[in-house]
């Protein structure tokens, strides 16, 4: 049943470019238009939206911060992305014209089944996007978006989380289709590079030497920091959850800007941090954030894109990813994150697909 593999975690790794496809092709026609039969909302109710929250826990919010980037960008419209544990004891706004985006891979998550009842009850409009089929969160949902990527074994999320991404973006170009705020070139820019990732996602799982003697460097760590700004800021809390619920070292995620003021009196020689900075307009940042830790004595992996080789002279190690549009970089940078836990969790003997004290589905508080 695991076809070959030693685990369902890396089999669901690899099993990434064929789910990314899955979830896209039915959805995009050969002229680029998307075509979300699952979803039905009309331009009119679209237009009386005036507030977007998005809902989930653990890897499914990690997804749902990229809609959040993507839907203020291209639809305009002001979205909170918040974890459910916290949302629905919040004093959140809800009314007719919110719409409430749930993501949940299982479909049966408490706290997240639980916001959307509350954003029904005060008469918003409620997107799910899951990865099962008549789960009770796709039930009770208006609308619903799959996520074609299979059953999901391991309790450590993969192929769920990038097609949730990809979910994202297509959520988001509808919208913003529909209500005309995106222009045509940007839209067919990121339709086709949309298009590419599948292929790409490949191109890293052919080549996983160097995230392997990454992974042999840090597998002993006591702690391992992850920055990195906007969407990379993003990746970086996957990454982070990644190997720390299968590995059980100890991880943070920090957003690098905000690294001075407290984080970085924990970096001592030897530490690794795991940089990520695919983000062309933060790239700059990067490389003095990078500069930063490496003079308090951190072992630095960082993560870019093709072309940014001068990163080589101030990090350790450097893994790259097939150049893809910045929109969508963490459909393709979480792939060597995921790598590097199951690498450093087998190393350490743990138990890569039932991790100690996790679930793979939360169905209580
Ligand atoms: O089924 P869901 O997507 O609602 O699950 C949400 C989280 O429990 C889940 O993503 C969890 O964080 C994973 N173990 C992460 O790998």
């Amino acid at each position: 049943e695991k076809g070959g593999y030693d685990h369902f975690m890396i089999k669901e790794i690899y099993e990434q470019p064929k789910a990314i496809k899955d979830t896209l092709s039915p959805r995009i026609n050969k002229d680029n238009v998307i075509k979300l039969d699952d979803i039905k909302i009309t331009k009119e109710e679209l237009e009386k939206i005036n507030r977007v929250y998005i809902i989930a826990c653990g890897t499914a919010y990690h997804a749902g911060l990229l809609g959040k980037v993507l839907i203020e960008k291209y639809v305009k419209i002001p979205v909170i992305a918040d974890v459910a544990s916290e949302f629905r004891y919040g004093s959140p706004f809800i009314d007719e014209n919110t719409l409430m985006i749930v993501v949940s891979q299982s479909g049966e998550t408490a706290d997240t089944l639980a916001a959307l009842r509350l954003a029904k009850k005060n008469n918003a409009k409620v997107y799910a996007v899951t990865n099962v089929v008549g789960s009770t969160i796709s039930r009770e949902a208006d609308e619903v978006f799959y996520t074609w990527a299979g059953p999901e074994i391991a309790v450590a999320s993969t192929k769920a989380y990038t097609t949730q991404l990809v979910s994202m973006a297509l959520i988001a170009l509808d919208m913003a289709v529909k209500k005309g705020t995106i222009d045509k070139k940007e839209y067919d820019k990121v339709l086709n590079e949309l298009r590419g990732l599948s292929e790409k996602a490949q191109r890293i799982l052919d080549n996983t030497e160097l995230i392997k003697k990454a992974s042999e460097k840090i597998y002993k760590a006591q702690s391992v920091f992850f920055i990195g700004r906007g969407i990379d800021y993003d990746v970086a809390r996957e990454g982070s959850l990644k190997l720390k619920e299968i590995s059980y070292i100890h991880s943070e995620a920090m957003a690098a800007g905000e690294l001075k003021h407290g984080t970085i009196a924990l970096i001592e020689e030897g530490t690794p941090v795991i940089a990520i900075a695919t983000q062309e307009r933060l790239y700059d940042k990067m490389l003095s954030n990078i500069k930063e830790v490496k003079a308090r004595g951190a072992y630095v992996i960082a993560l870019t894109k093709q072309g940014n080789e001068e990163i080589e002279k101030t990090a350790d190690t450097v893994i790259y990813i097939p150049d893809v549009v910045d929109e969508l970089t963490s459909v393709l940078s979480v792939i060597p994150l995921q790598l590097l836990a199951y690498y450093v969790a087998v190393m350490r003997g743990c138990d890569v697909d039932k991790p100690r004290n996790l679930a793979k589905s939360v169905t209580v508080e």
